[in-house]
């Protein structure tokens, strides 16, 4: 069941002289649901696109089973694209919508009306057939778009940040849907968000983006717990990215202070970046502390407080915990050595982590 089923091998693409993907190669299991995830621009459309036969790669190759499909047209490959601007046709009939690909195709009459009896079932909209477009919310469009897509049962299902014109709470109940619906079709799903949230909610696999190169790719829990890089453990939740030295296997020094860890292979006296989460930190009393500093800003968030630390250096901590400790306290840093993730400096310029302020 696991057999790769699309294979992107060494995607390069450019617009002018914009490489917008470098020599990309990625393999997507059978049934997974895998997100492509990363800053605007970084390149998620364009391999979606490329997969999608919309849109030809420079050189690579986009296997299909097996199969080079790198030069079949999109109608020739059994995948589905929903795209963030649904593009119903206002005129027609909800039914009419989602029997359009199936008409063009010559399908029966009777096929046809089971199969927009099924798909409405599927996106919890049994009934609709003869409503407006224009009398549906935004988030019953964005089912009707994914019902159009079902009916034609394809292999994958391509999802260009399909809920990113749906407001939150209708985002999350549709995040929902869309797990049940790839669980109930067993199909492929690739999605495609700039939503660290949304990555994290759904996905088997996260391949993170940043500018034309795979940054990493893993479960969520690896993605969030053992980022590779200071770009994935930024762009992935808050974090703590701080300059380390790691003086040797399992101690790296911050600021001064030595901090036992659980890395290795690093090298001896090697400049490193370190990431820490901010629930990963303890504010202990002064003296327990690793690194001492002083608290300089707290905010109570429901399920935690927020405080920033502030030690003699001048950097900020992040720190989240379910203590509070008042601004102007003087605190203990204490991160325990499994909660320390060490990581090589970026080697290339392209490879720099870049801020993303969303
Ligand atoms: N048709 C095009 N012509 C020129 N540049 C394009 C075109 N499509 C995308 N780009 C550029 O390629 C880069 C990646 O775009 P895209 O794949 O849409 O990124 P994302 O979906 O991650 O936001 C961007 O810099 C974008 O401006
Ligand atoms: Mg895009």
């Amino acid at each position: 069941m696991s057999q790769p089923l699309i294979d992107l091998v060494n995607i390069t693409k450019s617009y002018d002289s914009n490489v917008v993907l470098d020599d990309l190669s990625l393999s997507v299991k059978e049934n997974s649901f895998v997100t492509l995830l990363g800053p605007s621009g970084c390149g998620k459309t364009t391999t979606l696109r490329i997969i999608g036969g919309f849109e030809s790669a420079d050189s690579g190759k986009v296997i299909f089973g097996g199969n080079d499909i790198t030069k079949l047209p999109p109608n020739k490959r059994q995948l589905n694209t929903v795209f963030q601007k649904y593009a119903l046709f206002p005129h027609m009939s909800i039914a009419d919508n989602i029997a359009f690909g199936l008409k063009i195709k010559n399908k029966p009459k009777q096929y046809i009306d089971d199969k927009i009896k099924y798909a409405l079932k599927l996106v919890n909209l049994d009934g609709f057939e003869n409503r407006s477009v224009d009398s549906l919310s935004g988030g019953q469009q964005q089912r009707i778009a994914i019902a159009r897509a079902i009916v034609n049962e394809p292999k994958v299902l391509l999802l260009d940040e399909p809920l990113g014109a749906l407001d939150l709470k209708l985002r999350q109940d549709m995040q929902y849907e869309l797990i049940r619906l790839k669980n109930e079709l067993g199909i492929t799903f690739i999605y495609v968000t700039h939503d660290q949230e949304e990555a994290l909610t759904m996905s088997d696999t996260i391949v993170v983006m940043n500018q034309g190169y795979i940054q990493q790719m893993g479960s969520p829990e690896q993605i969030y717990n053992e980022p590779e890089n200071a770009f994935v453990a930024d762009f992935i939740g808050e974090s703590n990215i701080v300059d380390g030295l790691m003086l040797h296997d399992e101690l790296v020094e911050i600021f001064g202070a030595k901090f036992p860890c659980v890395d290795r292979g690093f090298g001896v006296r090697q400049p490193v970046d370190v990431v820490i989460r901010p629930e990963d930190i303890d504010l202990v009393k002064p003296e327990l502390g690793t690194l001492e500093g002083v608290v300089t800003h707290l905010i109570f968030k429901g399920v935690h407080y927020e405080m920033e630390v502030t030690t003699p250096d001048g950097f900020e901590w992040l720190v989240h915990s379910t203590d509070m400790c008042p601004v102007g306290e003087k605190v203990g840093i204490h991160v325990d050595p499994f909660d320390i993730q060490i990581m090589n400096k970026p080697a290339s310029e392209d490879e720099e982590a870049v801020s993303i302020d969303e």
